[in-house]
C-alpha cells in the first residue's frame, strides 16, 4: 500500500493526443475568429480541424490505454457511478477521461465534424447560398465555442478540487496526484 500522502504520476495521454487536442483547439480558434467569407484559408483550417478529429476516432481504437474508447467511453453504468460519486461528494482519481468528461469530448468532436459537413456543403453547387444552411453552420460554431468554454473552465475548476493536473497533464502528459483519492468535505 502506498503511504498517505504519497504521490501518484501516471503517463495518461500519449504524445498523439496531446498534439490532436492541442492542433484542435488552435484550429477551432483561428476558424471562429478568422472567417474570410468562407475562402482558403478557413475551409483548409476547418478540414483539417475534421481530419485531426477522424484521426482521433481511429486512434480511440488503436491508441495507447486511456485513449482508447474502451477506456472511457460513457456508457449509462459508468455516467451513473460517477453521478452517484460526485452526490456523495466524492472525487475518486480518475487516470483517464472522466464519463461527464468523455461525454463533452465526444459533444465537441461531433460538433467539429458538423461544420466540417455544413462547411463543405456550403460550397457545392446545389446548396451554396441557402441561408439556413449559413445560419446553421453559425449556430454551430456559436455552439462549440460555448461547450469549448464550459470544457475548459471545468478542467480548470476539477483539477483544482481534485487536486490533479489535468490541464497540465494534457501538455507533458502525465496525470499527478496525491493519495489517489481525495474526499471533499
Ligand atoms: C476549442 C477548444 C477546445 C476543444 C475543441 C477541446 C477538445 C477536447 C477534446 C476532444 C478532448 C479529448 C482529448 C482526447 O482524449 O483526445 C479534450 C480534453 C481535454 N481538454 Fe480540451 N478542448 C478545447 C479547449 C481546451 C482548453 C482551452 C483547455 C485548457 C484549459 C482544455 C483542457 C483539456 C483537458 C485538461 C483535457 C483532458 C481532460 C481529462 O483529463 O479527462 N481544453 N479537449
Ligand atoms: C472548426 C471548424 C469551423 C468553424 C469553427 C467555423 C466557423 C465559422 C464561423 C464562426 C462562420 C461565420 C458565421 C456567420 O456568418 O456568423 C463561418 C462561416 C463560413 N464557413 Fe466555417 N467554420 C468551420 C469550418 C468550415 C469548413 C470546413 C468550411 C468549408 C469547407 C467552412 C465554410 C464556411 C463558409 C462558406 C462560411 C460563410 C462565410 C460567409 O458568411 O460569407 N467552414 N464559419
Amino acid at each position: 500500500m502506498r503511504p498517505p500522502d504519497s504521490e501518484l504520476a501516471l503517463r495518461v495521454w500519449d504524445p498523439f493526443v496531446r498534439v490532436f487536442h492541442w492542433s484542435l483547439v488552435s484550429c477551432v480558434i483561428l476558424n471562429f475568429f478568422v472567417v474570410d467569407d468562407g475562402e482558403t484559408l478557413h475551409q483548409f483550417v476547418g478540414y483539417t480541424a475534421s481530419g485531426l478529429v477522424v484521426a482521433r476516432l481511429v486512434w480511440g481504437f488503436v491508441g495507447s490505454e486511456y485513449a482508447r474508447f474502451a477506456n472511457f467511453f460513457p456508457t449509462p453504468v459508468r455516467l451513473r457511478a460517477h453521478l452517484a460519486a460526485i452526490r456523495a461528494g466524492r472525487h475518486d482519481f480518475q487516470p483517464g477521461h472522466n464519463p461527464l468528461g468523455a461525454l463533452m469530448m465526444l459533444a465537441l468532436m461531433t460538433l467539429v465534424l458538423a461544420l466540417g459537413l455544413t462547411g463543405f456543403l456550403q460550397t457545392t453547387d446545389l446548396f451554396w447560398g441557402e441561408e439556413w444552411l449559413e445560419e446553421l453552420h453559425a449556430g454551430l460554431a456559436t455552439t462549440l465555442i460555448a461547450l469549448a468554454g464550459i470544457h475548459a473552465a471545468a478542467a480548470i475548476v476539477i483539477g483544482r478540487l481534485e487536486r490533479v493536473n489535468l490541464v497540465g497533464a494534457m501538455i507533458t502528459g502525465i496525470k499527478r496526484t496525491r493519495n489517489g483519492r481525495v474526499d471533499v468535505r
